[in-house]
């Protein structure tokens, strides 16, 4: 099985919770391609909106070859941070791929699962699992366990 796990992260919150599953597929031998998104130009979170494109320093678009494909990011005004929105309305053959999405956030996450949810569902994606982690203490055992479930319950949806 290949998994791609694809994430934003300013301060590594949203990366540790991208470790975490990266260790969990790697157990089961999957085959994983971990991404993490770095814009070429980063700017402040409320001057995404003005940049006319966003582009990466790996430019992945094409999630033909994945089995399952995990998004991550940080809660950022109650939604999505601007460049994971900008990286999954540029996917590609993403119609039935099954794809899990992770969020970090300091206390209030909003509608951020149902906003990215609901782009990739117009997008034709199967979204068939979802977590939101609070990120204001390091990644402690309630928190793994967290996670853990997460990527069981997407394990068990492509199985
Ligand atoms: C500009 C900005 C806006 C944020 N907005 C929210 C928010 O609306 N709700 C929330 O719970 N956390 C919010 N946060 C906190 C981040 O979501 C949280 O610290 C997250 O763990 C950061 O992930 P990272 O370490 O992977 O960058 C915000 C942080 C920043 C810098």
């Amino acid at each position: 099985m290949n998994v791609l796990i694809a994430f934003y992260s300013k301060a590594d919150n949203a990366e540790s919770m991208a470790n975490a599953l990266k260790n969990f597929f790697k157990l089961k031998n999957f085959k994983i391609k971990f991404l993490k998104l770095k814009p070429k130009k980063e700017v402040k979170v409320d001057e995404y909106s003005k940049l006319e494109k966003i582009d990466f320093e790996e430019d992945l678009v094409d999630v033909k070859s994945f089995d399952l494909i995990i998004v991550g990011t940080p809660v950022s005004n109650f939604s999505m941070h601007p460049v994971v929105e900008h990286f999954v309305r540029k996917l590609k053959n993403v119609e039935n791929k099954k794809f899990g999405i992770f969020c970090s956030s300091v206390a209030l996450a909003g509608k951020t699962v149902q906003k990215l949810s609901g782009i990739l569902s117009t997008m034709g994606a199967d979204v068939v699992s979802s977590v939101t982690v609070k990120s204001l203490f390091d990644l402690n055992e309630k928190k793994t366990e967290e996670i853990k479930k997460f990527a069981s319950d997407l394990l068990e949806k492509i199985s």
